[in-house]
């Protein structure tokens, strides 16, 4: 049996590696070995990385790649992705080619608005409460003066506190409910630094108040919240039915009208919608990590936004009108493009200098953009051809490596299944006749 171990972040890299593979794995020599195959041989670039978290042993690839091609507000942009599933990438680059021709994404900011939350309990009386919070309210802003100071001069800061009476769902419980504009950062730091210091404010303020009778303010935790419904973004492509004839096998008409179809059925339908959105988000997250991130966050917050009105449901939309197919997408996306790894990662770096330098706003409808465009593949797959012909033949590749295929004959068998159904039974038979030659 293993014992637990004490002090293991103590233990230097080597001795961490050799301790878990020791205790956890049955081919030692092979665990340390590809462990330390990912090792970067540039020293610095390695500690860099070894920081970022606790406890490291190596560091993890995922591919970056590029999907060129995508015309977003009159602008050409190339979009890298962070991604490990085949296809997407592609997929990404498919959808902005066909858009390409066809005017393009267009893409609006319909709000900037992130938020924090100080929650705490109170026993006394909610009037008498309202009234104290009515009077130290500015004090709250004031008292966090040397935190915004900075944010202040870029034009963001705290744009409101509001009392929140939560009692009808949880006794005695409230809220300070606090929003913001971070500007170019996504301001999880400067939010939660403001948010325990409006606690702080508040719990000494309510001690030396005479309103209140009960000054007991039990504060539980200051965070701020992933759920950023006011921190939106819209992104849209539109074209004339009959310029979306591209596959000769349906008409327009019917390709259009089926779109609308699946995403009506997305809208109504939960186990189709997250499935959906699942599409939509191989896109979003590829962006977001490519540019350092949170995708975690992104993640929460867009599927809370996907139930905003009680029931799981699409994030794009379809209509045909007059004439014209249009396919949108609205998403809160609380992003950053300073702060955090983006001034550390250095791939983080390159990322952002491909997308030109982005302000967190145009990251936000770059975003936006990609979870569109990811959508739009997907759909247009599954209502033609079915999603697996695409997706296996990016598969295939995969598939031949895990074979062990040497390059020369991947090039053949991919010649080979150009014409043929994807299958592991058929990959695997292909590739054994092959070898048997
Ligand atoms: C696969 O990663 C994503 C899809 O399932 C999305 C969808 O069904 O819309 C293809």
């Amino acid at each position: 049996m293993i014992s637990p171990i004490e002090g293991f972040s103590k233990l230097t890299k080597e001795e961490k590696i050799d301790w878990i593979a020791k205790h956890y794995t049955v081919d030692v020599a092979t665990t340390k070995r590809v462990l330390k195959t990912y090792w970067n041989t540039d020293s610095k670039l390695q500690k860099l990385h070894d920081e970022f978290i606790e406890n490291t042993l190596t560091n993890y690839y995922l591919p970056f790649a590029i999907a060129p091609n995508f015309l977003i507000n009159n602008k050409l942009y190339a979009i890298p992705m962070v991604i490990e599933e085949s296809s997407v990438v592609a997929a990404a680059s498919k959808a902005a080619k066909f858009w390409l021709n066809r005017g393009g994404f267009k893409t609006t900011i319909l709000g900037t608005e992130k938020v924090g939350q100080v929650h705490f309990m109170y026993k006394g009386n909610q009037e008498k409460l309202r009234l104290f919070f009515d009077e130290i309210k500015p004090k709250l802003i004031s008292s966090a003066i040397l935190l915004t100071k900075n944010m202040e001069k870029r034009g963001g800061g705290i744009s409101n506190i509001a009392l929140r009476n939560k009692t009808a769902d949880l006794k005695n419980y409230y809220q300070l409910h606090c929003t913001f504009e971070t500007m170019d950062a996504m301001g999880a730091n400067f939010i939660n630094s403001c948010l325990e210091q409006f606690a702080k404010c508040l719990k000494s303020e309510a001690k030396n108040s005479t309103l209140l009778s009960d000054p007991e303010i039990e504060i539980v935790m200051s965070i701020l919240s992933n759920y950023v419904p006011n921190c939106l973004v819209k992104a849209e492509v539109s074209c004339p039915v009959e310029e979306l004839n591209e596959d000769a096998s349906f008409s327009s008409d019917v390709f259009a009208r089926k779109m609308v179809q699946a995403v009506e059925i997305a809208k109504v339908e939960p186990y189709r919608a997250v499935t959906h959105n699942k599409g939509i988000m191989n896109g979003v997250d590829a962006v977001v990590l490519a540019t350092g991130n949170d995708f975690r966050a992104i993640e929460a917050g867009v599927h809370a936004y996907a139930s905003k009105n009680g029931n799981y449901t699409s994030l794009t939309d379809a209509k045909i009108e007059n004439g014209m197919f249009t396919f949108w997408i609205e998403i809160p996306l609380a992003l950053g493009t300073i702060g955090g790894l983006t001034s550390l990662h250095p791939l983080v770096k390159v990322a952002l200098e491909i997308l030109q330098k982005p302000s967190a706003e145009e990251l936000m409808q770059l975003v936006a953009v990609a979870g569109l465009a990811q959508n739009f593949a997907a759909i247009r797959s599954l209502v033609t051809t079915g999603i697996q012909q695409g997706h296996m033949k990016m598969h295939l590749l995969n598939m031949l490596n895990q074979m062990g295929a040497t390059e020369e004959e991947k090039k053949k068998l991919v010649h080979h299944f150009k014409e043929h159904t994807v299958t592991h039974a058929l990959v695997n038979e292909a590739f054994q006749k092959l070898r048997s030659n």
